[in-house]
């Protein structure tokens, strides 16, 4: 069904494409992911077979030009996969967005047209697992203070990186990184560069994977760099930018992790109403008594006014493809808001469930470990609230 709202003058109503993107992937979702997200999320194996089916479908670049190798659609569709992916898997919605929006996004808006040829056309369409690898060991929120480092050459042909990076998603798999690292340490954010990386070269190594919560399917690894030669054609964009292009794809990234979080808590939510309209208790389905209700009609609302964020933040990432104004503050607000959102229902999931919600017989205990990372990753709630006040208040 439609979606009847609007905002401004703006019209949220699905076309007739985003319609079938949507029954196609929900379809998709039903059928291939839902029976074997419990299997994947136990053994944390990675599921190669559904991304390889994903990338066929055209999700694994979804907004990126046809000439490029993606499906050439839009923000909207983009945020309506990554819902419906979500719903049925978070970890697998989490490759998605990756390649998506840290990857894709990026080569496509700062890449050179060898660059797109080379990487994105294979990233696009499936054939390769892109990563982006931003945060250090001591370097999470505050992005700008990492340690690793890249010297040009003697010869001026390659940049020696050398360094260890942590928290990657799909690091363990990934064909490509996006990578940032200091040229020029002494400029700060204005010395550090980013990198397209190919994993099977000498001095790269996957370190340690990551045993996780949550999201247990999506590889997560650190990585480290022993005089890694990256040839000089391999920055993206020009020597000092990187920190600029990580936040800029950021913004769009964190519209993802929001649609991601909506996923979740629409998934934690249908099960919710499905439990208390058929589970009895003193003589009477739960739905009928006012606590379990109570938290029913604050799930639902809270849902919807994750969606009508998202929705926004999705039309002012379009319209930035124009005018190139930034749309950081609706993102932040998107994933704020959908993050707490979908650990509000998951929480409220499992104690409606009861029992049921703690046992791993039923998805809630899943929903409820993936729905916390939402909060974290892509800029914790704290780094989104301090990014919203900074832009309100004209800070910097
Ligand atoms: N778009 C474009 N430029 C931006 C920007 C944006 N959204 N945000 C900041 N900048 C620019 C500023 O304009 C400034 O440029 P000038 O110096 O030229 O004026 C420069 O970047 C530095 O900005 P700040 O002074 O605001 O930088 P800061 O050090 O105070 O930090 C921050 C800003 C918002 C806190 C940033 O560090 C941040 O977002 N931290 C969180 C990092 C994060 O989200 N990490 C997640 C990594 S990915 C991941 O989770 C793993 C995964 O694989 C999924």
């Amino acid at each position: 069904m439609a979606t009847q709202t609007g905002l401004g003058s703006m019209s949220l109503d699905l076309s007739a494409e985003h319609e079938e993107l949507r029954r196609a992937v929900r379809d998709f979702a039903r059928k291939e992911i839902v029976p074997v997200a419990a299997h994947f999320d136990e053994t944390g194996e990675f599921p190669y077979e559904i991304v390889k089916k994903m990338g066929t479908m055209g999700l694994m670049g979804i907004e990126v030009p046809e000439q490029y190798g993606g499906a050439g659609m839009d923000t909207l569709a983009y945020v309506l996969t990554m819902e419906e992916i979500a719903k049925a898997d978070a970890a697998t919605s989490t490759i998605v967005s990756v390649n998506n929006s840290l990857v894709c996004h990026g080569l496509l808006k700062f890449g050179t047209e060898e660059q797109k040829e080379k990487y994105l056309r294979a990233i696009a369409s499936g054939e390769k697992i892109g990563a982006y690898s931003l945060t250090e060991p001591m370097s999470g929120s505050d992005a700008g203070s990492m340690r690793s480092r890249a010297v040009l050459s003697e010869d001026g042909k390659s940049y020696v990186i050398n360094g260890r990076k942590s928290w990657v998603t799909s690091g363990p798999v990934a064909d490509i990184i996006v990578l940032f690292t200091m040229t020029e340490p002494e400029k700060k954010h204005h010395g550090i560069s980013a990198f397209i990386i190919e994993t099977d070269k000498p001095g790269f190594t996957p370190g340690k994977v990551e045993p996780k919560l949550g999201i247990r399917a999506s590889a997560t690894s650190e990585l480290i760099f022993e005089d890694y030669r990256c040839p000089v054609e391999n920055m993206l964009g020009k020597p000092g930018q990187g920190f600029k292009i990580a936040m800029t794809v950021l913004d769009a990234g964190r519209i993802g992790i929001a649609a991601q979080a909506l996923g979740i808590a629409e998934a934690a939510y249908e099960a919710s109403v499905s439990y208390a309209r058929t589970r009895e208790a003193f003589g009477a389905p739960i739905g009928t008594f006012q606590m379990i209700q109570a938290k029913i009609a604050d799930m639902k609302t809270r849902i919807e006014a994750s969606r009508l964020l998202i929705y926004n933040a999705a039309l002012a990432k379009e319209r930035a493809k124009t005018t190139d104004a930034r749309y950081t503050t609706e993102a932040s607000m998107a994933k704020l808001f959908a993050s707490e959102t979908a650990m509000f229902c998951a929480h409220a999931a499992v104690q409606i469930h009861g029992g049921m919600g703690y046992s791993k017989e039923m998805p809630i205990e899943r929903y409820f470990r993936d729905a916390k990372i939402t909060e974290i990753y892509e800029g914790t709630s704290e780094i989104q609230r301090m990014v919203i006040a900074r832009n309100e208040l004209g800070l910097r």
